[in-house]
């Protein structure tokens, strides 16, 4: 049997030149967790280009989605960018990766922390009740250089908390905060930087993270990943993994390189 599946593209978004979101068909056979990673293609020169993408989508939804940068001489994403619906693209039958829940210990507050298209596998764990089961606050940071690249925004804010099933849950435990760098917006910086300075937890009236209550899962560039987990390794949180959960977990942002 293939360890592919083949799926058709149901629709195309396109968030900025750079940015872009697309949905497919969903094999019933297709498993995974909230928050793990795939590999997707296209067939080229009659063999399989594929990357690691986070699904987007949640676990319970009939439809893949994926959130995607476009580097214009990047292998496949020069590719997929121009991807309509109807065409075909290769799924492996397989998901993976560290940012489950299953991967943290139980505790208060669930901390997302995504930039740029890090976010992507943050979309499903926020669609998941089970994640609002285990935790009582759920603080979904997007860090982006610019406010037009703050995608999924409008469905965060106004199509999740009217959701019939998790629009309640969402209200009372979601906290979105959107923020970015380079363009003028209500909440600027790294999340790095609000998170050492405190102006995050002032703004979002929570209190300072702590290893004892506070859960983390970081997706993001390499210097982010390295950056986040060097501020949570000082304050005493302890890295997480299969098999052994603890109180943060990381995964790197898949961009092509
Ligand atoms: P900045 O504009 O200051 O570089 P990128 O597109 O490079 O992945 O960045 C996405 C967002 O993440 C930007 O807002 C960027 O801020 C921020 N960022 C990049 N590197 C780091 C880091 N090492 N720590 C925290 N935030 C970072």
């Amino acid at each position: 049997m293939s360890n592919f599946n083949q799926e058709s593209v149901l629709s195309v978004h396109h968030w900025t030149d750079n940015l872009f979101s697309f949905t497919t068909t969903r094999n019933p056979s297709f498993r995974f967790r909230s928050g793990e990673f795939t590999m997707i293609g296209l067939e080229v020169e009659h063999r399989p280009l594929l990357r690691a993408y986070s699904v987007a989508s949640a676990h319970y939804e009939d439809r893949l989605e994926f959130f995607s940068i476009k580097v214009p001489d990047g292998p496949l994403t020069s590719r997929l960018q121009h991807l309509k619906e109807g065409d075909e693209i290769i799924v492996s039958r397989k998901a993976t990766g560290t940012l489950v829940i299953d991967n943290l210990e139980d505790g208060r507050n669930l901390y997302l922390i995504g930039t740029g298209t890090g976010l992507a596998p943050f979309l499903s764990v926020i669609k998941d009740p089970e994640v609002y089961e285990r935790f009582e606050k759920v603080v979904l940071l997007h860090g982006c250089r610019r406010v037009a690249e703050l995608a999924y925004g409008e469905m965060i804010t106004e199509k999740l908390p009217n959701d019939e099933l998790l629009g309640e849950l969402v209200r009372r435990q979601l906290i979105y905060y959107p923020t970015v760098t380079r363009d003028p917006f209500r909440n600027r910086g790294r999340i790095t930087d609000l998170i050492m300075s405190g102006k995050l937890f002032a703004d979002i009236d929570l209190p300072d993270l702590e290893p004892q209550h506070d859960r983390v899962m970081i997706c993001g560039s390499p210097a982010l990943v390295r950056d986040s987990r060097e501020l949570l390794v000082g304050k005493g949180f302890v890295e997480g993994n299969h098999g052994e959960p603890a109180q943060f977990v990381v995964e790197k942002a898949f961009a092509e390189r």
